[in-house]
């Protein structure tokens, strides 16, 4: 049984959050619990109490009209629908523009077919009686919510989930920095104002850490690991941007900044712009964020969904797609790839029900972070490389299985016949000048023969915390993903499906 909200999950609250509270010692708790009293350790495994922490809760999340808060979203309703409101910031020139958006974009998605089901006649109603769209834009000041709607989700908001971000890996160097870093400022800026707040979740990336060899830890940026004077960075680097602006001749002005971004973020050793603004908007978080309860989740490459609410929903040709589709399409025999490094990839339903788990660990009331400033204990990186590693050769071979037994066809209606992908050396790419394989090669190549392997520790020990049941309605376990059945079976048909738009799959 969840937890809901009836009188026996209020009492039982207290030892659901021991488990949480004891995070890093958990196991040992557990132990020591088994031997001290058997009704107590009954009580750990009843789990983290995430359905009953959301019961009743208000939640604001940003970039819901993006891939992963989408599917966030559509989680928190199907699963639990004792969550009172979510409220979305959407960019839109007013209200009704902002609900059209909700409605087509979100719950209007084929994403939301489960839910649709579920409820049938009522579900227009059910959607429209937890969602509030609310017009805003992470550019402006007090994130753009106008003042009365500011001021009643300051009052009312429990959890804010921040996954709006420009994703363009080389995106013009003023509106990274102004969306995914200087949005990180205004958004905790925000929370600090919200009164009943219990945790700002701040989605940021895995590759924001800039390490790149080695077995990546999931460090935080508070303690100055990494850059000793954050804030001065990046105020040089946003006067750097405004004086891209003023000295470019408007014809030239995208690609200077753009160029600019690139060479900024490749000086200080991260792989380019959008991690670069990530990076520092993590900074911004916690160099500012004070006595806020904070967590920081790093995702790696997310992908399409791997069970829920159904496998292979995807939305945009992300990633490595557009690659593999070139390939199995008979366009291109091979790419700029290292055979052996693992490419760090999680389902899109790993993500968020991690992010669930988690925002339920660290938001409980007893399980308030111990020590705010100091430790990594608010880190999560959300990865597989060194849990379950997807190594490339085994990848493009599957990808290869794949495309033989659903082949894409030609303009003839003749199936396509592929041979196995040819791994190219990257130096290769100095001697082709085709332009577009040249770009695309130069952009993935951080994570083509990207060495690193992130760790995900906390995620594994969040894991332990579950009850059965929770683990059964809340999966994340990576460790358990079977690749070849990920991506033989649902992935490449997710892409082609919801991406492509094709219909002649098996
Ligand atoms: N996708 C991945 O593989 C991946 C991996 C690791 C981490 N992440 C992180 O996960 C989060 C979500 O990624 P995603 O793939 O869902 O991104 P996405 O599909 O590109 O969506 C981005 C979202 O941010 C919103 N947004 C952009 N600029 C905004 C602004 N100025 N004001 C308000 N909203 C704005 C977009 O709204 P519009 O529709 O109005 O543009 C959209 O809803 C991001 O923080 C990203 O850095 C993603």
């Amino acid at each position: 049984m969840f937890f809901r909200l009836d009188q026996s999950s209020k009492k039982d609250s207290s030892a659901l959050h021991l488990c949480a509270y004891n995070g890093k010692n958990s196991g040992v708790l557990e132990k020591g619990l088994v031997s001290l009293n058997g009704a107590l350790n009954s009580k750990v495994h009843e789990g983290i109490g995430i359905i009953d922490f959301f019961s009743g809760k208000k939640i604001l999340i940003t970039g819901a009209t993006g891939f992963l808060a989408k599917v966030l979203v559509e989680k928190i309703l199907r699963t639990i629908p004792e969550v009172d409101k979510i409220f979305l910031l959407i960019k839109a020139r007013d209200k009704e523009a902002a609900m059209e958006r909700l409605m087509n974009e979100i719950v209007g998605t084929e994403l939301f077919k489960c839910l649709r089901e579920k409820h049938g006649t009522s579900y227009e109603r059910f959607v429209l009686a937890k969602l509030v769209p609310v017009v805003g834009n992470m550019r402006e000041t007090n994130l753009g919510i106008k003042e009365d709607v500011a001021n009643l989700i300051e009052k009312e908001v429990d959890v804010i989930i921040n996954s709006a971000a420009t994703t363009t890996f080389d995106e013009r160097f003023d509106v990274a920095l102004d969306i995914n870093t200087r949005g990180a400022a205004r958004i905790v800026n925000f929370a600090k104002k919200c009164k009943k707040l219990k945790l700002y979740v701040h989605v940021s990336t895995a590759y924001a850490s800039r390490r790149s060899e080695g077995k990546i830890i999931e460090e935080s940026f508070g303690k100055g690991h990494y850059v000793a004077n954050s804030a001065g960075m990046i105020e040089a680097e946003i006067k750097l941007a405004s004086e891209m602006i003023e000295s470019s001749k408007e014809n030239e002005r995208d690609r200077n900044l753009k160029d600019l971004g690139m060479s900024r973020a490749q000086n200080y050793g991260w792989p380019n712009t959008y991690a670069f603004t990530k990076a520092m908007g993590e900074m911004v978080v916690e160099d500012t964020k004070g006595q806020l309860p904070v967590i920081i989740l790093r995702p790696s490459i997310i992908e399409s969904t791997l069970n829920e609410p159904f496998p292979g929903w995807i939305e945009g040709n992300r990633m490595m797609d557009p690659v593999m589709l070139l390939y199995g399409k008979g366009k291109l025999p091979g790419f700029f790839l290292s055979p052996e490094i693992a490419l760090d990839v999680v389902p899109a339903d790993i993500v968020v029900n991690s992010t669930l788990a988690a925002i339920a660990k660290h938001g409980g009331k007893e399980s308030k972070l111990e020590d705010n400033n100091g430790s990594d204990d608010h880190v999560y990186q959300i990865t597989s490389s060194v849990a379950n590693p997807l190594i490339t050769r085994h990848l493009l071979d599957l990808v290869y299985q794949h495309f033989n037994l659903n082949p894409c066809f030609d303009r003839e209606g003749n199936p396509v016949q592929i041979s196995a992908f040819k791994f190219f050396d990257f130096e290769l790419i100095r001697r082709k000048s085709i332009e577009y394989f040249k770009y695309m090669a130069n952009l993935y190549q951080p994570y083509t023969f990207f060495h690193g392997r992130f760790d995900n520790n906390k995620m594994a020990k969040l894991w332990e915390c579950l009850s059965e049941e929770e683990r059964k309605e809340f999966g994340f376990d990576v460790s358990s993903i079977d690749w070849k059945d990920y991506i033989v079976r649902k992935h490449f048909h997710g892409v082609r499906k919801h991406v492509m738009k094709e219909t002649a799959l098996k």
